[in-house]
């Protein structure tokens, strides 16, 4: 295994594409070098859900966790065992539930052979509880980070951050969910308890041997969710909040129902919209949330409906996951015809530019990611309007995945107020935290900086990309 002092030196003697394990690789693929899995037999697994992390200990202000983070064998597909990395033990990491205005604190131990550095995506915190990329924690020794939850609901997640090791520790399995309510939200009749279901979707790599190999998103046909292989569902007849995550290190997705059954999103990134939205196809790059209501009675008991990523490879099986409606189900729930209020769209004093390429290097304004160098400076308070390009040009066929960009900024969340010159359509609504960049397109986003001062980022989200540097640094200091 490398380490971040190998990556560096890879780095400096071989450009950003020496970081891509599989730079130097045949264009026909790993199969040559030898185990490639055939396609594995889908829905051979019933979908779990990650399990609810106990408190070590809790205050009157506060939830106190413990997490370590190591390797464990776990099944991924069926009948065979796979080598992961770890929270806890388990593949996705267990789901930590907080409320909003109580504390949650975690320590986390690294007993993996790699540096980490754990940042909880989409939370409001203190820059040293950020996880920036090198503020590590080194093997064997571990680290205590607060948060506040000092904001409204939504579905967050936690997941490794070490500089140019993040993409390949996500991958091999260093994500888990933060889930933050609040008493708006909890009032709303949406569906709970065991009707509102994650799912964290990616895709992975499994060999004959059950090797999980991180590499490039093409060579990646296996589609998990919540960490099996194209499980089933059994679901009654009736509605259930889905959380759908992309936790893809480097590809997008397109889902749907197989038979073009539409869905009602409710929420994005940053927790609820005002007003749900008709859906039929989602496209989630890596990093985004979208939450949906599926009311599966419009199918009816005995029936099956598949989910499908409609952007899967020709060489790749395009379901994801399917639904067996099995039982009748009491419904009392209901998606109110306004779910929230949100807060107004700030009105940017400040504008910048920022231009994000794959070619030659995964830049942004033609800079790979420097620690040291500060890019953009600004003060709490300060709300400002971001122009971001994808310069790249669209290719004739798939994979593309490597031209599309996941922009994403930490500490705040942002509205977008255009996409392509036009204003922001239904895929665009709500508080993001991350806004998908296809070829040659171009957004405007809005966002207040704050609420405190310190170093952040701003980055790409295909995670190979900010492992290459496609990530700035932002400071904000105090107004
Ligand atoms: Cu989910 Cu800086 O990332
Ligand atoms: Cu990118």
């Amino acid at each position: 295994m490398l380490n971040r002092r190998h990556l560096l030196k890879a780095a400096v003697a071989g450009g950003a594409a020496a970081l891509f394990p599989w730079e130097g690789l045949s264009g026909t693929g790993v199969a040559a070098a030898g185990g490639e899995l055939a396609q594995s037999t889908p829905f051979a697994h019933a979908m779990p859900v990650p399990r609810t992390l106990a408190p070590a200990s809790t205050t009157a202000t506060a939830d106190l966790y413990d997490l370590r983070m190591r390797e464990a064998d776990v099944e991924i597909v069926k009948g065979l065992t796979s080598r992961v990395r770890t929270y806890g033990g388990a593949f996705p990491g267990p789901t930590i539930k907080a409320s909003s205005g109580r504390e949650v604190v975690v320590r986390q131990y690294n007993d993996l052979t790699v540096d980490t550095a754990v940042h909880l995506h989409g939370a409001h915190v203190l820059s040293e509880h950020d996880g920036l990329p090198m503020d590590v924690i080194a093997p064997g020794s571990s680290r205590t980070y607060h948060y506040p939850n000092a904001q409204r609901a939504a579905s967050l997640w936690y997941h490794d951050h070490a500089h140019h090791l993040e993409a390949e520790n996500v991958y091999m399995g260093l994500h888990g969910l933060y889930l933050i309510s609040d008493p708006e939200e909890r009032k709303l009749p949406l569906p709970r308890g065991a009707y509102d279901v994650p799912l964290v979707i990616r895709d992975a790599r499994i060999e004959a041997d059950g090797t999980l190999r991180y590499t490039r998103p093409s060579d990646c046909p296996h589609m998990l969710v919540n960490g099996k292989e194209r499980p089933y569902a059994k679901v009654a007849a009736r509605k259930y909040r889905l959380r759908l995550y992309n936790a893809c290190a480097n590809r997008y997705l397109r889902l749907r129902f197989a038979d073009g059954t539409p869905f009602t999103q409710i929420a994005s990134d940053g927790g609820l919209l005002e007003q749900p939205l008709e859906r039929d196809e989602l496209l989630m790059l890596g990093g985004e949330r979208i939450e949906v209501v599926v009311d599966f009675s419009r199918w009816g008991e005995g029936r099956s409906v598949v989910l499908e990523n409609a952007g899967a490879l020709p060489t790749e099986r395009p379901e994801v996951l399917r639904f067996d409606i099995t039982r009748a189900g009491a419904d009392p729930s209901q998606v109110p015809a306004r779910l929230t209020t949100l807060p107004p769209v700030p009105q940017g004093t400040v504008e910048r530019e920022f231009e994000l390429r794959t070619f030659p290097a995964m830049t942004i304004n033609g800079l790979t990611y420097d620690p040291d160098r500060v890019d953009v400076e600004t003060t709490v308070g300060t709300s400002e309007i971001w122009t971001i390009r994808n310069v790249e040009a669209p290719l004739a066929a798939p994979p593309d995945f490597h031209v599309y960009h996941s922009f994403h900024t930490h500490l705040v969340y942002f509205r977008v107020l255009e996409r392509n010159g036009r204003p922001a359509g239904a895929r665009d609504q709500g508080l993001k935290d991350t806004v998908c960049l296809g070829p040659g397109e171009t957004v405007k986003i809005a966002m207040t900086w704050g609420p405190y001062a310190g170093q952040y980022l701003y980055h790409c989200h295909q995670l190979g990309h900010s492992s290459g540097g496609q990530m700035g640094r932002i400071d904000v200091r105090a107004a």
